[in-house]
């Protein structure tokens, strides 16, 4: 996988994306929103691959939101086709088999928070300032931010951020559930490689279907959502590492899952 604006590692079962724009402050154009969803493809193809990290290149921004320079000209019907591009993007992440962790290390404003909000789970720096001021460029949010950042944070403090378009630091995201954990910048890649790491140690398909029970599950209603959680625990039994699992536990010893 080789890419303009985006570098790919991959080690140790884990894909390390990191978006590389740094004299933009990584700013997502079209291209690089393309590259993403054709590198998130390929991740969720690749059976060498089961935990990705996505970060941005440099100390100061993750992704300091979608091309400022790039959308001033658009016209509305432009505008509207690359907010659904960039909604693509974060369906891709969140249809992806495989868990998603966002190593944040600077700015995530506008389509940088919503990138943010795409994955799985944020594990953010101690410099990490993240907010939605699309407002200040009399636009509004347009990669999903109006209804990702209220599902994750709640209606109330949705709102606030997206109406007055103020950042908040990364101690006051973790309080307010934006950011999973808080770290120096300096052990934020190790923080998320070994969380990645934990990931990868269970059995994938358990972690998979938590991920496809939880993600589809919030957009049902409860009964319906419980019916689903039930059909996918019993798929569990279709695997080898279910009675792996199980049967370790049993023989007091750890488990040798295998993805099977
Ligand atoms: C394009 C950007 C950019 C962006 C920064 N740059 N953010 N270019 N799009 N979103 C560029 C600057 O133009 C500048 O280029 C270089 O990166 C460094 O930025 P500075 O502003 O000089 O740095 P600094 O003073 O440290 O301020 C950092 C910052 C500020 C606070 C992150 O850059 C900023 O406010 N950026 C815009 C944040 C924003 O409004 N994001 C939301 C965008 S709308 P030069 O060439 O001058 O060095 C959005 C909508 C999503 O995301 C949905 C779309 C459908």
């Amino acid at each position: 996988m080789t890419y303009k604006n985006l570098l790919i590692d991959i080690e140790n079962g884990m894909a390390i994306v990191t978006i590389n724009r740094p004299k933009a402050m990584n700013a997502l154009n079209e291209i690089t929103l393309t590259e993403l969803q054709d590198a998130f493809v390929n991740c969720a193809e690749d059976d060498a691959i089961q935990v990705i990290i996505i970060t941005g290149s440099g100390e100061k921004a993750f992704v300091a939101g979608a091309d400022i320079a790039a959308m001033q000209p658009l016209t509305a019907l432009e505008a509207r086709q690359f907010a659904k591009l960039g909604h693509q993007v974060m369906r891709t992440i969140e249809g992806c088999p495989k868990p998603v962790i966002a190593a944040v290390n600077g700015f995530a404003l506008g389509g940088g928070c919503e990138l943010a909000l795409g994955c799985d789970i944020r594990i953010v720096a101690e410099n990490v300032k993240f907010g939605q001021p699309e407002v200040n460029l009399g636009v509004i949010p347009g990669f999903g931010g109006t209804q990702r950042l209220a599902r994750l944070i709640g209606k109330g403090r949705a709102m606030e951020l997206i109406f007055t378009g103020a950042m908040v630091d990364a101690s006051e995201a973790y309080r307010i559930g934006l950011a999973n954990k808080v770290v120096p910048f300096d052990q934020l890649l190790d923080t998320a490689k070994a969380m990645a790491a934990t990931i990868i140690s269970k059995g994938s398909y358990a972690v998979q279907f938590a991920k496809e029970a939880i993600h589809n599950g919030l957009e049902l209603d409860l009964d319906r959502a419980n019916q689903y959680e039930a059909e996918l625990f019993g798929l569990c039994f279709a695997t080898k590492d279910q009675k792996e699992g199980m049967l370790a536990f049993l023989e007091k010893r750890q488990a040798k899952f295998k993805g099977e």
